[in-house]
């Protein structure tokens, strides 16, 4: 893969030679290339901004001294030819395809559309992206207008807050796509096993993982015996089986653990040290629905709402949580005992009490607003 990143801080990037993604760089796998937007800044102090039409604060980036970067990094005429319209690009990289070939415009902006796991990985198959880093106010509009009719042309976040200017974003999005790439990580299963591992977070529903995986299990693997949660409502013993679901897909990864054994005190949980992998990947599937619940109900509801991801047993371990009822779309669910309340519309919503993950048994709320806001 090739990258290009165009800033008027070119030094921000030397982080690009450290760790993996360096040793993917020296390798060739991920080539580089800096560029400084000033040189293709034409008067004596090098300008690349100006006032903002209509006033207000602080300074717009001009538009030709982005196109003149722009024309010569990606020559239009060797570019993939148009239409490349913003209402068919909007979340378009989000869904896993064939890699469009040519390059990709990225421009890291607090208004753009979120960058997620799947948009990375959607990334990691094109074949060149191109950074545009913004400061102050922004780039001129007309610009991005333009690069949009010769190449398809991304405005993406990564997160909701505001930074000084794009190149930490560009760090962030680069270190996310250069993993995903064929040899970088080393070990092959580690970006599926990852929080957000089966390509799909942020409402897409994985494609190639119905997520159910049903079959005879004993009772007895599925809880978290003497586990980081405490508080869970799963009996000892487990509740009644299914597989789990494959992938982590659309959840958060749960803890893990190294040597020693018993470390002050603490013991590594029993079942990841029984060698039962059939066990082991349960206790997993159990730990991630128990944080994921915890720590980003929004991604529960998600779930809970596209069928393919959440398997009859992950069902039976939300009812013994008392989460079922609160993230139950509609009806009732196979294997589950409870009847499930439906949210407004049919959709799953913050309704009801549950008992979560180190609340002591006792029934808690999920947060109504925005999870972060609940602590
Ligand atoms: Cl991509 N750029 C800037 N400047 N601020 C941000 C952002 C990007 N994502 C969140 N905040």
């Amino acid at each position: 893969m090739r990258v290009d990143i165009i800033t008027i801080f070119p030094e921000y990037f030397g982080p690009l030679t450290v760790s993996l993604i360096g040793k993917a760089a020296a390798r060739g796998d991920i080539k580089f290339r800096v560029h400084d937007l000033r040189q293709w800044a034409h008067d004596i102090h090098r300008t690349v901004d100006d006032a903002p039409f209509g006033g207000g604060p602080g300074m717009v980036m001009k538009a030709q001294v982005w196109a003149e970067a722009l024309d010569e990094i990606a020559p239009p005429g060797a570019a993939v030819p148009a239409p490349y319209g913003a209402g068919a690009l909007t979340g378009q990289a989000d869904r896993p395809g064939p890699a469009l070939p040519g390059p990709r415009l990225i421009v890291p902006t607090p208004s753009g559309v979120p960058f997620t796991q799947a948009r990375a990985a959607s990334y990691a198959r094109c074949p060149q992206l191109i950074f545009a880093c913004g400061r102050y106010e922004g780039i001129d509009a007309r610009f991005i207008d333009e690069a949009r009719s010769r190449m398809p042309v991304d405005e993406v976040s990564i997160g909701d807050y505001v930074l000084a200017g794009g190149e930490a974003a560009v760090l962030v999005m680069v270190e996310a796509v250069g993993r995903l790439l064929p040899g970088v990580l080393g070990n092959d299963r580690s970006a599926s096993d990852d929080s957000f591992g089966g390509v799909s977070a942020g409402g897409d529903a994985p494609e190639e993982d119905g997520g159910d995986g049903a079959g005879p299990v004993s009772a007895g693997g599925g809880a978290l015996p003497g586990g980081p949660f405490p508080g869970s409502m799963i009996p000892p013993g487990g509740v009644a089986a299914g597989a789990p679901a494959a992938s982590m897909a659309g959840l958060l990864e749960g803890p893990v653990y190294t040597r020693p054994r018993v470390w002050r005190g603490r013991e590594v949980p029993d079942v990841l040290l029984s060698g039962d992998h059939a066990a082991i990947a349960r206790w997993r599937r159990d730990a991630a629905l128990l944080r994921t619940a915890a720590n980003r109900p929004d991604l529960l509801w998600r779930a809970a709402a596209d069928p393919g991801t959440l398997s009859p047993r992950d069902w039976q371990v939300l009812s013994a949580m008392g989460l079922s009822a609160v993230l139950q779309p509609t009806g009732q669910r196979p294997g589950d005992e409870e009847h499930g309340q439906a949210g407004p519309g049919g959709r799953p919503g913050p309704r009801s009490a549950g008992t979560g993950p180190g609340m002591g048994g006792k029934p808690a709320r999920l947060p109504a607003g925005p999870p972060d806001m609940a602590d």
